[in-house]
C-alpha cells in the first residue's frame, strides 16, 4: 500500500518525506486556503514546490470547475505545471465526462468526494487513476467507511478494473490499518495518524530497558 500525504503543509510534506515512506501528496480546496494561498500565480508554485518536494510521488491538484469546458481548462492548466500532478475531480456528472476525457488525452485523474460502490464503478469506467472513498466522513455519519473499501475492493478485483483505490479523509492510525487489510492501495492521512503508527508503549519500554542494560557491558 502506498502512502499520501493529506495536506498542502510544507513543513508537514518535509517531515513525511524524510521518514522515506512517502509517495505522493493530495490537496483540496479547504487544505490549500488552510495555508493561506491566493491567485493563481501562488497557487502554481505551491503545486510546483510540492512536486519537487516528493520527488516523483504523484501530487493531486484539485479543478473547482464544475462544467465540462471548465474541468478541462483547468484540468489541463494543472496537469502542465508539473509531470507528477494528478488532477482531482469531483464524482459528478460533468466530473465523469472529464475524466473520460482526460483519461483518452493521457491526464492523469483522481476521483474525489466518492461515498459509494456505484460512484466508485463510475470512476473506474471513467478511467479514473485514482478514486477517493472519503471514509472518516462515512464514519462521521455513522456508516462505515472501512467496509466500502472493502466493497470497493471486492468489485475493482472481480471486474478487473485498474483504477487505485485511495483511501481519504482518513482520521486515526487505526484508520491506515483497516484500509491496508480492506485491500486499499493508498491512503492518503494526515501526519499524526502516519506517526502514529510509530507508537507502542512496550516498544517504549523495551527501548528503555535495552539502553539501562546497555550501560553495563560499556
Ligand atoms: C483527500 O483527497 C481528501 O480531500 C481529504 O482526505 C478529505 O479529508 P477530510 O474529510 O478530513 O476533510
Amino acid at each position: 500500500m502506498k502512502f499520501f500525504i493529506d495536506t498542502a503543509n510544507l513543513d508537514q510534506i518535509k517531515e513525511a518525506h524524510e521518514l522515506g515512506i512517502l509517495n505522493g501528496v493530495t490537496t483540496n480546496p479547504s487544505l490549500m486556503a488552510k495555508e493561506g494561498i491566493k491567485g493563481q500565480e501562488a497557487v502554481t508554485k505551491h503545486y510546483k514546490t510540492i512536486c519537487e518536494l516528493v520527488d516523483g510521488g504523484d501530487v493531486s491538484a484539485e479543478v473547482i470547475s464544475t462544467d465540462f469546458d471548465g474541468i478541462v481548462e483547468e484540468g489541463k492548466k494543472l496537469a502542465a505545471i508539473h509531470p507528477n500532478i494528478v488532477v482531482k475531480v469531483p464524482m459528478i456528472k460533468d466530473g465523469v465526462k472529464a475524466m473520460k476525457w482526460f483519461s483518452d488525452n493521457g491526464i492523469r485523474t483522481n476521483c474525489t468526494l466518492v461515498f459509494s460502490a456505484g460512484q466508485a464503478i463510475l470512476a473506474a469506467k471513467a478511467g479514473a487513476n485514482y478514486v477517493s472513498p472519503f471514509i472518516g466522513r462515512i464514519d462521521d455519519g455513522n456508516w462505515d467507511g472501512v467496509q466500502l473499501i472493502e466493497q470497493i475492493a471486492h468489485i475493482y478485483s472481480v471486474q478487473g478494473y485498474e483504477t487505485e483505490i485511495l483511501a481519504a479523509s482518513i482520521r486515526s492510525s487505526l484508520h491506515i490499518v483497516k484500509c491496508a487489510e480492506a485491500g486499499a492501495d493508498v491512503v492518503t492521512s494526515p501526519l499524526e495518524p502516519i506517526l502514529g503508527l510509530l507508537k507502542h508503549p512496550l516498544t517504549d519500554i523495551g527501548l528503555a530497558k535495552f539502553l539501562e542494560d546497555a550501560k553495563k557491558f560499556q
